[in-house]
């Protein structure tokens, strides 16, 4: 018995923190002066473990990212070259051959530093347009209806689509399979509210709504995902956690009189035994004067990046469920066609400043293409 206890102990032991960041880069720094070397020191100021980006606009901004952060950082975007819009730093090490992507974000697993532990990690950014919120305030709409046709519009993909996309991928789905051994991290801009934010309780805040928007609870419902943040803070009207937008606060057109709603848009999903210790909205220590007067911020972006401190803890031997099919709700003609990853192969590679300033970069393996992750 006594014999036991060193062993447990050694355990304990291996157990260390991990900070995660998600952070939209607002088209890589080009709405602010000197935006890329304010986007690295702001990065340097939180100093993540792992950073999930969007708005990466071309190849070369996680090579410079990279370069201005330091030796030890490296990165990965998506391998679409003309806008890759997804990428991930990190301190840690990227281990090749586990790039997956689908249309609308990309993952690698990173192995921790100093443990044996390793992370899977997405980064999503979902579709922009047809923002829910807009809908909500536009005193013609007046049916649930309406606001779902632009989370899952039948005419092009919608952030239904983009979700039901991520929670099917094949790869995705046996990550969820191994998440109490290697957690499962999926942090982005989704660009729409939570299913747990409008609520009957803040309905008067909300343009007179509560309404179950659909990204984040397919996400829940079918991959047993939390949202690390509103596990922390479960009262939506205490604590909000708007994270857009920093400097967005009224329209330009009508000159600025007309206010932009605020809403926390942007994530950070885990599944896997390690417990969330602290999250929220993060925008430097500065001032943040709003557009067109934004020039100047030492913040670089126009959302709040989001912070999650978890606790990493030992490796579960629980079974996991997993992950369900999605509600048939929420799949429609063009939520089928979705289903087929339409992205075509393409190459990623690790991208690591020290190599990078030698003129050469690594690359990844061909296991890195879509759908052929190491199990
Ligand atoms: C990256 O750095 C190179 C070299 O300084 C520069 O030419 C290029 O414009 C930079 N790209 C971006 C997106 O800032
Ligand atoms: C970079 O990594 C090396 C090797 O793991 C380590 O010795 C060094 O302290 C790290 N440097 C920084 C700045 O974290
Ligand atoms: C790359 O992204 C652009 C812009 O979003 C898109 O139009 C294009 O179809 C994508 N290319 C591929 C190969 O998916």
């Amino acid at each position: 018995m006594i014999l036991f206890i060193p062993y447990l102990i050694c355990l304990v032991g291996t157990s260390s923190a991990l900070k995660v960041m998600t952070f939209n880069i607002w088209l890589s720094g080009a709405e602010v002066t000197n935006g890329m070397e304010k986007i690295a020191k702001q990065i340097q100021n939180v100093n993540p473990d792992v950073v999930a980006l969007q708005e990466v606009e071309s190849p070369d901004v996680v090579t410079n990212l990279t370069l201005l952060l330091g030796d030890n950082w490296s990165g990965v975007h998506h391998c679409n070259s003309t806008y890759p819009d997804t990428g991930i730093l990190t301190k840690h090490t990227i281990i090749p051959g586990t790039y997956v992507h689908v249309d609308y974000g990309m993952h690698v697993k990173i192995q921790l530093l100093d443990t044996k532990r390793q992370i899977s990690f997405w980064s999503m950014h979902l579709d922009y347009r047809s923002y829910g919120p807009y809908a909500c305030y536009n005193k013609l709409v007046n049916s649930e209806k309406q606001i779902m046709a632009g989370e899952m519009p039948t005419t092009c993909t919608g952030r239904v689509q983009n979700m039901v996309q991520l929670v099917t991928n094949q790869n995705f789905i046996n990550q969820i399979s191994k998440s109490n051994v290697v957690p499962v991290i999926v942090a982005g801009d989704f660009n729409v509210p939570s299913d747990e934010d409008w609520t009957e309780a803040n309905r008067a805040e909300h343009g007179g709504w509560a309404f179950e928007w659909p990204a984040t609870k397919i996400l829940r419902d079918s991959s047993g995902m939390k949202d690390s943040f509103r596990e922390l803070h479960p009262d939506p009207l205490a604590d909000p956690g708007i994270t857009w937008s920093t400097v967005n606060k009224f329209e330009k057109e009508w000159d600025y009189t007309i206010p932009e709603p605020e809403d926390r848009i942007d994530f950070i999903f885990y599944r896997g035994p390690l417990r969330p210790t602290s999250s929220f909205p993060y925008a430097g220590t500065g001032p943040l004067t709003p557009i067109p007067h934004q020039w100047g911020n030492e913040w670089p972006s126009d959302h709040y990046a989001f912070i999650t401190e978890f606790q990493d803890l030992p490796v579960s031997d629980d079974p996991v469920d997993p992950v369900k099919s999605v509600d048939r709700k929420y799949i429609n003609r063009h939520g089928r066609d979705a289903l087929r990853v339409a992205t075509p192969q393409c190459n990623a590679e690790i991208i690591d400043g020290s190599e990078e300033r030698q003129g050469r970069s690594l690359s990844l393996s061909g296991e890195g293409q879509h759908g052929s992750e190491v199990k």
